[in-house]
């Protein structure tokens, strides 16, 4: 009677991971539990976020490696698998399922940076912006309904909403990735895409450094002027203090990505024998509605939500 908060599906955004060709279902060695699946299987995967009360879905690709450039131009092709995910959803399922997009050169470049790099290696945010504007536009047409840049470059989130209102999709919505730290947490997700292998140094250059709370403010507060309709904070549990205070100062949405290192730690504990699975999911995911979150990206999403249901 007297709990403050109640967790639901609806809370819930469920990363899932395309990949080529058909009926095709990938383990992800590092992501126990988690896989890729082909775009026919996606659409599967969304008919169980629809039947379990799941609202959105976050879709990120696994570009084979030939389709891979310097400068990521995959990203703009209107027939990539991002798009071709997000037409055979809303093809089959329409507005009875949310659908998230990834925007950010990671999955789509040769060395596995979110941006395009000078001949030094250093990420240019300027020219990064523009093809991230592309990008995002590219997945509004294909039928987007939240385009949620994870760069972290400067400029983008007023430069993608200026496009998106010319392009005839002021619907579109946009959800920030406003703080999002440099963490040592993303790893597994780096194998989902393929970029670990990839990726030449680090990306401490435009993502958080942990040290920091108040930056994260600031960046919030950036994103919101230049026209986020919501912001995210990531990773998730070690950085409550950030949603909490994100919650308080501002009033727009806040969500949390319990990102894919936070996923196997929990799995890890649970195999282990450290910990009940079930009462790790619950309670961690309890603990991001009480800091304050509107919604959580999690990778266990369908499993708490059965877990809710039954
Ligand atoms: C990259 C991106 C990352 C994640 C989401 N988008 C990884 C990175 O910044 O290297 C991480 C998500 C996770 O770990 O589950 N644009």
């Amino acid at each position: 009677m007297v709990r403050e908060q109640v967790l639901t599906p609806a809370d819930l955004i469920w990363p899932l991971f395309v990949t080529e060709g058909d009926a095709v279902e990938e383990p992800i060695a590092t992501l126990p539990g988690v896989s890729r699946w082909s775009v026919d299987q996606i659409v599967v995967r969304a008919a169980e976020a629809i039947e379990l009360g799941i609202p959105c879905i976050a879709l990120f690709p696994n570009t084979q490696a030939d389709r891979r450039s310097d400068d990521g131009a995959e990203a703009f092709n209107s027939d990539n698998l991002m798009c071709r995910a997000i037409r055979a959803i809303k093809t089959a399922h329409g507005d009875a399922i949310g659908v998230l997009t990834d925007v950010a050169l990671d999955p789509y470049t040769t060395h596995g940076q979110d941006g395009l790099l000078d001949d030094d290696g250093y990420v240019l945010n300027d020219e990064t912006v523009a093809a991230l504007v592309d990008q995002a536009i590219n997945q509004a047409a294909a039928g987007a309904d939240i385009i949620a840049p994870s760069d972290m470059m400067d400029g983008r989130i007023g430069a993608i909403r200026k496009a998106l209102e010319m392009n005839g999709h002021q619907n579109v919505q946009i959800m920030s990735y406003a703080a999002k730290y440099a963490s040592a947490f993303y790893g597994p997700f780096r194998d989902a895409v393929g970029s670990r292998g990839l990726l030449k140094g680090d990306k401490k250059t435009y993502q958080m450094d942990p040290a920091n709370g108040d930056e994260a403010l600031r960046e919030v507060a950036m994103d919101i002027a230049e026209g986020a309709d919501y912001v995210m904070v990531k990773p998730g549990l070690p950085y409550l203090d950030i949603v909490r205070r994100v919650r308080e100062r501002f009033d727009i949405p806040v969500f949390a990505y319990q990102v894919s290192g936070e996923y196997a730690m929990i799995e890890a504990a649970a195999a282990a024998g450290a910990g009940d699975r079930d009462a790790l999911v619950l309670e961690t995911l309890t603990a991001f509605k009480r800091a304050g979150c509107s919604g959580i990206l999690t990778y266990h999403a369908a499993h708490a939500a059965r877990l809710l249901r039954d």
